[in-house]
């Protein structure tokens, strides 16, 4: 191995990512007096959270009645009873405080005529346990995530976090006992190796859409807190749920806002039909996700389907008039000029449910710990690890999230996160010294994966693998293609022992950039079509034509799935959080899923 010397820093906490959940909890740590570190392989304001358009959830009561308890009966319901609702109280109760903090901080929100914050309807969320349509999800005009992660990196910066920009985290830094110390980490620019000590590092690295050919997730969604926690041993959580957006641009996948539909934007098929009414005769369009989407899929399978190859779905919005639209849906506006050639306010846009999210990850409690089964507890939490975001599977979107209810998650645990911080941290303490080898170790895969002289390039197995993805764990899955992509997709995982880098420096190397995130995401992805494979019932967004009722009995429990290095998987299971944290509510009870 070439040496490589390492750098050393000393943080109180060490937060990797700058989106929305890691912003949110950089900022907080901050503001309580850490030393706080972010770690972000992009610049703050340019990762994933800046693409979010329609907003955050929150029961404010703006547009009409409202009501926390309402929000989290629809969670839960939305996530087809796999959310743990002890997570989902939290989430919905401190999403009131939560969003008023982001006003005070200078988000610049859309408002209503008095001067409220702006309130618009999304999928599944309803008044009275699901009696009417409520408008809850808080935005700004269809750039709401611009709006929040500007505003976090701005108070960050002001509560002098320290940003560590264009650094790749390369691994944890586990201790003997299996406690994380740390994280190392290359700065892209000079080619230098850091390793960055703290007395808790939190992962807040978001999803892995990448590892999918069409998702509205950036370039960089690959997963990468995923790759190291699989690494360090511990398991994922729910990794068979991913999300597909109803409406991505057909053919370029870019999102276009539920918030259309929330503004009253409809579906139609070639027949001219509004083909939700019959999916789900009382939320229409605005039913979750997953009921849209595979409504979608369902009428192009039947052929009707519009184009060419009646191949997609048309999304209408010219009715709401020009004023409107350039109000409220600015920026889909563009967006639907530039990647479908077409002017909103004339004529309908194609689109096609697209990968959107992942409801699985790294198993949190809601104070943002991770924690893992361990000597029969499920609840065991991983000493000096945490995690927040699209990361972390806490798990408050079971196995369907809503829409809205993501940027909600974002601030609602980084904020929890620092909260947990600050009560637990002791200011400045010194670090153990740690023996050479807990940190040579990773340095051995950063050197190994550096000097890969295979036969295949890193762009053909990231190609083979998200096509595997898009083809064999798709909206609808049967047992027989899921059992073939998970063979297929053991293969390309082996195939990675033969990768070829053909860069070998340390600065700008964005070949082994790439390598490194495909390594990540080679892991989630073998990690989720095996899951999928394993759980033999329907719910929420994992939709088997083979088993398509859900199973309460049988599956009401989160897949955990460990992965060696040899791309063994294994798997266990935790139970379902069924209890509240007060005597503020009750536990809602599982019954069928109707919109
Ligand atoms: O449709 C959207 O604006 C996406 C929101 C979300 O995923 O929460």
């Amino acid at each position: 191995m070439a040496s490589y010397s390492l750098i050393e820093h000393t943080y109180d906490v060490v937060v990797v990512g700058a989106g929305g959940a890691g912003l949110r909890a950089t900022f907080g740590m901050a503001a309580e007096g850490l030393k706080t570190a972010c770690i972000t392989k992009v610049f703050p304001t340019r990762s994933h959270t800046v693409a979010a358009q329609g907003g955050m959830s929150a029961a404010l009561g703006n547009m009409g009645p409202d009501d926390w308890r309402w929000h989290m009966y629809d969670t839960i319901k939305g996530s087809d009873w796999l959310g743990d609702q002890d997570a989902i109280e939290y989430m919905c109760r401190e999403a009131i405080p939560a969003v008023i903090e982001l006003e005070h901080y200078g988000v610049p929100f859309s408002r209503t005529e008095d001067g409220h914050i702006y309130q618009r309807p999304f999928g599944g969320m309803t008044t009275n346990y699901g009696e009417g349509i409520a408008q809850r999800t808080c935005a700004a005009a269809d750039r709401t995530g611009h709006a929040i992660l500007h505003t976090l990196y701005q108070q960050s910066l002001k509560h002098n976090a320290e940003f560590f920009i264009e650094y790749f985290a390369v691994d944890l830094v586990l201790d003997d006992d299996g406690a994380c110390k740390g994280v190392i980490a290359w700065n892209l620019a000079d080619g230098t190796l850091h390793l960055f000590r703290g007395h808790s590092v939190v992962l807040a690295t978001g999803g892995y859409g990448r590892a999918y050919f069409s998702a509205t997730s950036a370039h960089t969604c690959t997963g990468d807190g995923n790759g190291m926690v699989l690494r360090a041993g511990l398991p994922l959580q729910d990794m068979e749920f991913t999300q597909f957006h109803p409406t991505g641009i057909y053919g370029a996948g870019c999102l276009i806002t539920e918030g259309v539909r929330g503004e009253g934007g409809y579906l139609t098929n070639s027949k001219g039909e509004r083909f939700m009414e019959r999916y789900a005769p009382n939320a229409k369009d605005l039913a979750s996700r997953d009921v849209v989407s595979r409504s979608m899929t369902v009428e192009i399978r039947e052929g009707r389907g519009v184009g060419a190859l009646s191949d997609h779905i048309h999304l209408h919005l010219e009715h709401l008039g020009a004023e409107v639209i350039h109000e409220r849906l600015p920026g889909i506006a563009e967006s639907a000029r530039i990647f479908a050639g077409v002017d909103v306010t004339k004529e309908p846009i194609p689109v096609l449910p697209t990968v959107h999210y992942n409801m699985g990850g790294i198993p949190t409690n809601y104070h943002g710990n991770v924690v893992t089964l361990k000597d029969g507890n499920p609840d065991s939490e991983v000493p000096g690890l945490m995690s927040i975001g699209e990361a972390a599977c806490v798990s408050v979107h079971g196995a369907n999230r809503l829409g809205s209810n993501s940027l909600l998650d974002l601030v609602v645990f980084g904020r929890a996160a620092a909260k947990r911080c600050a009560a637990d941290i002791q200011r400045n303490q010194p670090h153990r010294e740690l023996p050479a080898r807990v940190t040579d170790r990773v340095l051995a895969r950063f050197d190994r994966l550096r000097h890969a002289n295979g036969s295949e390039p890193t762009a053909k197995l990231r190609g083979d693998m998200q096509r595997t993805m898009q083809h064999y764990a798709a909206v609808f899955r049967t047992g027989e293609a899921l059992a073939e992509g998970a063979t297929k997709m053991d293969a390309i995982y082996q195939g990675f022992q033969h990768v070829k880098v053909t860069d070998r420096s340390l600065i700008w190397n964005t070949d082994l950039v790439e390598t490194l995130e495909l390594d990540n995401l080679l892991g989630s992805a073998v990690t989720s079509i095996h899951a999928a494979s394993n759980r033999t019932e329907s719910r929420g967004a994992h939709a088997r034509e083979d088993y398509p009722e859900r199973d309460d009995q049988n599956w009401m429990k989160h897949t955990l799935t460990w992965m060696s290095d040899a791309g063994q998987v294994a798997f266990d299971y935790r139970p379902v959080h069924l209890y509240t944290l007060t005597n503020d509510v009750e536990v809602v009870p599982p019954k069928k899923r109707t919109y």
